[in-house]
């Protein structure tokens, strides 16, 4: 059976961006009811347990939302409460997402206690270091701000990500090349680079900001990833770059299209439950958890299991959700891989396998499924090809 990672939703930020449709929101007068969510979360996760039954988990990732809105004691019983109810495999990686601006402008953020609490990764979403840039994404906290907080988050642990993001309000090549500079300096061993894309249902949606044109979005792309290789930061998934020893391993397992379980308001789980005879495959389930935090915590603490809605993935469907994720690797997946995680003949992708080679978005060898730099470029092309095969 295929690695198993744990994903933990907490839904919370101090206010919500304009840009982002994530399953977050403002955090409530209340300050989002730190108890009865941890309760929650561990009443979610037993309900899970049958799923997952004699599995360990290979890593975690607490992510949100801003789960340093949370304090490090809370964060320190959450992770103790799923150790105590799923076993873990040794030294595994568990990431936490962070907002610098979480703690208020004026305050520290306690790193070390997050540290303690088991946290051994730190994902900070910077986004950029350039104060009109900031306001423009309606960011909580300032460029000195973010500076300050990882360079503190550096001093305390030894794998930090930035998320950045390109493509701004107003934002010409030089700023996009010094917001990627800052960030490179600080030490970090990871970067997170993402284009601003405006999605349905948010704030930009409704109002949207005048964004550099499409020529001087790709020049950007073009110009911070051969920045990030000067740099010595390997590209190894379409938006990820990483030094030696620092992927992410959790994220990994995603693109991999391995198992996770994912629990909290809104998360997605995707699971694998073997066939019950030798000529049978694999069947793949995806859990999706109900989204309105408070209809999560009543539900999930009712005990019924009814938050979380069940979907048995098709097999038709197996290949392009498999080629989704996996198309996003820089270095490729091998075949075998294909058919360990669909239970599928690798016979049944080769037509749009050939197509994608014949378009120059893929190299493909009985070892090696690999995107082309082009392919990279093209990615929602060349995922396309593998619907309905
Ligand atoms: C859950 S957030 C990370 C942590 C924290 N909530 C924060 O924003 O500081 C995940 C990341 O997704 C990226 N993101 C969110 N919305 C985006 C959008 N519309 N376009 C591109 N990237 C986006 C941002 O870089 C963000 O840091
Ligand atoms: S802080 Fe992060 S998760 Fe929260 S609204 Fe902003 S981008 Fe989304």
């Amino acid at each position: 059976m295929s690695s198993l990672t744990l994903y933990i939703h907490l839904p919370w930020c101090v206010k919500k961006c304009p840009y982002c449709d994530f399953n977050s929101h403002a955090l409530p007068q209340d300050g989002g009811q730190p108890e009865r969510y941890l309760q929650a979360l561990l009443a979610d996760l037993e309900q899970a347990l049958p799923a997952v039954w004699g599995r360990s988990i290979s890593a975690v990732f607490i992510g949100g939302g801003t789960p340093n809105v949370f304090s490090p004691q809370w964060i320190d019983e959450l992770l103790a409460g799923c150790r105590a109810r799923l076993p873990w495999l040794a030294g595994i990686e568990v990431t936490m997402e962070a907002n610098p601006g979480a703690a208020g402008q004026a305050d520290q953020i306690d790193w070390k206690g997050y540290r303690q609490a088991g946290v051994n990764r730190l994902s900070v979403g910077v986004q950029s270091f350039h104060g009109p840039s900031l306001v423009a994404l309606g960011r909580v906290h300032t460029a000195e701000r973010a500076e300050q907080a990882v360079r503190q988050a550096v001093g305390v642990f030894d794998r930090v990500n930035l998320d950045l993001m390109y493509g701004l309000p107003g934002q010409s090549l030089g700023l996009a090349e010094q917001d990627l500079q800052m960030a490179l300096g600080l030490g970090v061993g990871h970067l997170s680079l993402y284009q601003l894309t405006i999605e349905p249902n948010t704030w930009f949606a409704h109002q949207p900001p005048v964004l550099p044109d499409d020529d001087l979005v790709f020049e950007m792309q073009q110009s911070l990833t051969a920045m990030l290789a000067r740099a010595g930061l390997d590209r190894y998934e379409v938006s990820a770059y990483a030094r030696p020893g620092q992927r992410c391993a959790h994220n990994l397992n995603y693109w991999q299209f391995g198992d996770y379980l994912g629990i909290g308001a809104g998360a997605h789980s995707k699971l694998t439950r073997p066939g019950l005879a030798d000529n049978q495959g694999p069947t793949v389930v995806r859990e999706n958890c109900v989204r309105r935090p408070q209809d999560y915590m009543d539900q999930a603490l009712a005990g019924q299991a009814a938050h979380r809605r069940q979907q048995l993935v098709a097999a038709q469907e197996l290949p392009f959700e498999f080629m989704l994720n996996a198309l996003r690797l820089v270095e490729g997946v091998p075949p075998s891989l294909f058919r360990e995680r669909t239970g599928l003949p690798i016979e049944t992708v080769l037509p749009a396998i050939g197509q994608a080679v014949q378009k120059g978005l893929l190299q493909a060898d009985v070892s090696c499924w690999r995107p082309t730099a082009r392919g990279l470029d093209f990615l929602n092309d060349l995922q396309a090809l593998f619907l309905h095969q």
